[in-house]
């Protein structure tokens, strides 16, 4: 059995289409059903489901809102995925996470590769290579997986961004 956290965002809501097709059994829960930032309810929720893995879709992505809530982006992006893998851990399931590109600075000329040191620049992208390191700490069955764009249909995706930049372009050329 497969359990998917943040279900309802890009990836956790085209993720679910994929296992669909593949005759996957899964569990896709959001933070309604299961808050990610609560280890104990995390715990209780799979107990006896067999589990035996975990893709958390889950994260804090508002860049720019970060350098504000830092407390909860570092609570969404490093100690929770932290937590999960702990408990991923504790029931012996492999453990899959999401982080980022901005984890680097962008400086290096040439393309990154997994072992390159991380120099991440703001809130976000700290808390997120706090996370992976955390992860990797906690469960050697664990799998972070750094992606530069998501691409979906869910949530606040790259059309609906690009949609409102355009929108302001066209606002502005108007003006
Ligand atoms: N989007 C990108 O282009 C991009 C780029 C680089 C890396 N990534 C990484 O890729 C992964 C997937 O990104 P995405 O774009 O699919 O994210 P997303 O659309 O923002 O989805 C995240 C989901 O997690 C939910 N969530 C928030 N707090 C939670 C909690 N406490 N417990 C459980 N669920 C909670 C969100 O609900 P609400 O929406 O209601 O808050 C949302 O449904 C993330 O790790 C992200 O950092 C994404």
């Amino acid at each position: 059995m497969i359990l998917i956290t943040g279900a309802n965002g890009q990836l956790g809501h085209d993720l679910q289409k994929i296992l669909h097709a593949e005759n996957l059994e899964f569990i896709a829960t959001d933070y309604k059903e299961l808050d990610i930032t609560n280890i104990d309810a995390v715990r209780e929720f799979v107990k006896d489901k067999n589990i035996d893995l975990i893709i958390n879709c889950a994260a804090y992505n508002n860049v720019d809102k970060a350098e504000e809530e830092v407390e909860m982006c570092y609570k969404l992006n490093a100690y929770a995925p932290r937590d999960l893998a702990l408990v991923a851990k504790e029931i012996g399931a492999e453990y899959i996470t999401y982080s980022t590109d901005f984890v680097f600075d962008g400086s290096k000329k040439t393309p990154y590769t997994e072992e390159d040191k991380v120099s991440p620049l703001s809130v976000y992208s700290k808390a997120k290579a706090e996370g992976e390191k955390l992860v990797l700490e906690a469960y050697d069955k664990s799998f972070v997986i750094r992606t530069s764009w998501v691409f979906g249909i869910a949530n606040n995706n790259f059309n609906s961004a690009t949609r409102f930049v355009m929108k302001s372009y066209d606002m502005l050329k108007v003006a």
